[in-house]
């Protein structure tokens, strides 16, 4: 049975009558640029082929009934449309009424009760953004379903916003903008700043993009992700008293290796000192991908971990092991974390004949240094959120 068809199943089962619509959201992968989006920098995501679909029927009453194959155990989650403050005890719906909420109070009319179904095919906490699926599913099953007039742009936002506002992560707009905005085959060039963007076509030949779960699980909003956020404020305030800038994405290397003796913290000049070179790596790594300089972008990618892992410490023995093991390894391009790191998941890029021992050998070094094993799936590029139609 395909995907869809369960799904149908399962929505019967659990609401006594049949689905009207389905939707579905990516999760994402990032080539290179990370941390850099809320520095204003670039990043260079894209949508992968699994994520989270949503299935759906108007109920007729003003209640959202909203369960997850997921989270079986907690059953179906009543939620009143008049009240969706964040409550703790609702779990995963949060991310769903988060949304709700948000675009009510954008003036959206979203005013009758559903039924909804969602199952995620992300790994929960593997850090390819299964929380950024789980909202922009939400979006575009609301902007279906009630016909709203918002842009795939807004919706992205939307979801930035319950992100930092409603769920209390300080995160940026990558993940959301990947998933709402990504196309198959391709990777997305974003200037957070601007939010100008451009795609890429990721031509890899015989290379495949492998991702690394180290199954050890990150919770964003526990980490130091909003720390490093803070860091990097402190040496962009410190910075702004001899130089007109908004945000260290502006930075070139000169000026930055001109001015950078004005911070005296040294954890804060390395902080800055990743945002500031990943972020020239990231525009870097598009003009080599785009010449087909394939080893060039590969030794970019390596660059960024390392300077994730020393400058801006959120790698982690368990990451460091799989990018370092991976290094290593024959017929392979270059390797890195990928997302806030601290856990999560690692990619390679991997000659498509050395897949199979690559897989081996990786996963072996793996078990034997961190005692339990790592998971390896093959990346295929896919389209942004939408709804699925028959
Ligand atoms: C998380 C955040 C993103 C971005 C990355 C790090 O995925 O949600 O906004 O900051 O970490 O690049």
């Amino acid at each position: 049975m395909n995907t869809v068809d369960n799904l149908k199943n399962q929505f019967k089962n659990i609401f006594n009558k049949g689905a009207e619509r389905f939707f579905f959201a990516p999760g994402r992968i990032n080539l290179i640029g990370e941390h850099t989006d809320y520095n204003g920098g670039h990043v260079f995501p894209c949508a992968i082929t699994f994520g989270t679909y949503a299935v759906v029927s108007f109920n007729n009453s003003n209640k959202f009934s909203l369960y997850s194959m997921n989270f079986e155990k907690l059953g179906v989650i009543d939620v009143e449309i008049d009240n969706l403050e964040y409550r703790k005890e609702d779990n995963w719906t949060n991310y769903v009424k988060g949304m709700i909420k948000q675009l009510r109070s954008e003036g959206y009319t979203i005013d009758k009760g559903m039924d909804i179904l969602f199952y995620g095919e992300i790994p929960n906490g593997a850090g390819l953004s299964s929380s950024a699926s789980l909202e922009l599913v939400s979006g575009v099953l609301l902007k279906g379903m009630f016909n709203l007039d918002v842009d795939v742009i807004d919706l992205v936002k939307a979801g930035q916003a319950v992100e930092n506002n409603y769920i209390g992560v300080n995160s940026g707009i990558m993940d959301q903008f990947a998933i709402g905005m990504g196309k198959k085959d391709c990777a997305i060039l974003l200037d957070c700043n601007t939010l100008k963007y451009s795609y890429a076509p990721v031509k890899l030949d015989d290379y495949n993009i492998i991702i690394m779960n180290t199954n050890k699980r990150r919770e964003l909003a526990d980490s130091k992700y909003n720390e490093r956020r803070a860091e990097c404020e402190e040496a962009l305030r410190i910075l702004k008293k001899e130089l007109d800038i908004n945000s260290l994405g502006e930075l070139d290397a000169e000026t930055f290796e001109k001015y950078k003796h004005l911070i005296k913290d040294e954890t804060i000049l390395k902080r800055a000192k990743h945002a500031v070179y990943e972020n020239i790596r990231t525009i870097h790594a598009l003009e080599e991908l785009n010449k087909g300089n394939l080893e060039k972008f590969g030794k970019l990618i390596n660059e960024s971990h390392v300077s994730l892992k020393n400058d801006y410490e959120v790698t982690g023995k368990e990451l460091d092991t799989l990018a370092e093991t991976a290094w290593k390894q024959e017929g392979v391009l270059g390797a890195r974390m990928t997302g806030a790191g601290f856990g999560g998941c690692a990619i390679a890029i991997v000659k498509k004949d050395a897949t199979d021992k690559f897989i081996k050998n990786v996963g072996e070094v793996y078990l034997k240094e961190i005692g339990y094993n790592a998971d390896f799936y093959i990346a295929n590029i896919g389209d942004g959120a939408k709804e699925i139609l028959f």
